[in-house]
């Protein structure tokens, strides 16, 4: 079976081909609209997405060369997200669908990600833990299987890519600023200063929102720290306090959970402390780890199309759903229970 897919929540536009959860093509395209503002701005990714989508949509059919007419499922993201962004690629991919007679499944962003973990290897085995972190979510989901998910944690207050884009901002290191923390703190001591660590050792609960504060007062207090020298000590602190206040959650959750698997997905799952402190943790507890390609990290339309083709092995066929910008994926329904 071959899925033509569209993400548009926030601000990457993306398409992408798979034949049979195999992926022929993936087109992504991040908006730099956003980057003078420091943060997306949703009239403007919304006007963007106009620009790209049809664009995007023929270089994947391209690149995977393929017609319409060999397609048999068009799935697009329907939420959650920006509003006006997902309507223009949810609108856009379901017209398609209508016009050239061809089933059409709307697919819950988060769970995409989720899913994400499994492309381009062999499917994990269940029980799985699945650490959730982007720009707008921080989630720690067991999942049984598909539609099966149990979310233990979530973030309090901000998301942990939140954290990174903020500190980031604070220091001037444009926008998104994760991938770019995550370099400069490869050249830093992570012991120069001691950030606080929120919420250890009570809940599964994730909270972020003092240790950005922390830095802010740290820069406000010693703005030496912002200079180009000592900018990696600073950052590599700040991250090891992120990676202090997640890792030992994750261990203590796939030792409870008695999972098979520990893995991550979403924007932050790029991040090459969190990679090498899954990959550890897994070797403690003699179980498997996956993080997808760093392409399936960040918003992608493969990973729709992984979701939208988990959704047909499932029987679960043409979910036509309303956008919905807030969409907790606790609200997924299981294919029993419809
Ligand atoms: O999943 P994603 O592409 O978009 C959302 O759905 O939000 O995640 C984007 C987030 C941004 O906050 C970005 O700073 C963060 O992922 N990110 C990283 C890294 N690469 C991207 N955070 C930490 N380390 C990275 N290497
Ligand atoms: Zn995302």
């Amino acid at each position: 079976m071959r899925i033509l897919s569209v993400e548009s929540s926030c601000d990457e536009n993306s398409a992408a081909v798979l034949e049979d959860g195999r992926v022929l093509s993936l087109v992504t395209v991040t908006q730099q609209v956003h980057q003078q503002f420091g943060g997306v701005v949703p009239e403007l990714a919304g006007r963007s997405h106009l620009e790209l989508q049809d664009a995007n949509v023929c270089a994947a059919l391209r690149t995977a060369g393929c017609e319409l007419p060999e397609i048999d499922l068009i799935a697009a993201t329907s939420g959650p997200g920006l509003v006006g962004s997902l309507l223009v690629g949810h609108s856009f991919a379901q017209s398609l669908a209508l016009a050239s007679d061809i089933e059409f499944a709307s697919v819950h962003h988060m769970e995409a990600h989720l899913w994400s973990v499994e492309i381009e290897r062999e499917p994990i085995a269940l029980p799985f833990l699945v650490f959730l972190a982007s720009g707008g979510h921080t989630m720690l989901v067991v999942v049984s299987g598909f539609r099966n998910y149990e979310v233990i944690g979530s973030t309090k207050d901000d998301a942990m890519g939140e954290a990174f884009d903020k500190v980031g901002k604070l220091l001037g290191l444009g926008f998104p600023a994760g991938a770019a923390i995550d370099l400069l703190a490869q050249a830093g001591n992570r012991e120069a200063i001691s950030f606080p660590v929120a919420l250890q050792n009570v809940t599964f609960d994730f909270s972020f929102s003092g240790l950005k504060t922390a830095v802010a007062y740290k820069l406000r207090d010693e703005p030496s720290w912002s200079g180009e020298n000592s900018q990696p000590d600073l950052l590599a602190s700040f991250q090891n306090a992120a990676m202090r206040s997640v890792l030992p959650k994750i261990e203590r959750a796939a030792r409870e959970y008695r999972v098979r698997a520990v893995c991550a997905a979403g924007g932050v799952a790029a991040n090459s402390a969190l990679r090498v402190g899954l990959t550890k943790i897994a070797q403690n507890l003699s179980i498997d780890v996956a993080v997808p390609a760093m392409k399936y990290c960040a918003d992608n339309a493969a990973m729709v199309a992984y979701a939208a083709h988990k959704q047909v092995q499932a029987g679960l066929r043409a979910e036509h759903l309303p956008v919905r910008p807030r969409w907790p994926l606790a609200e997924l329904r299981s294919p029993a229970a419809n």
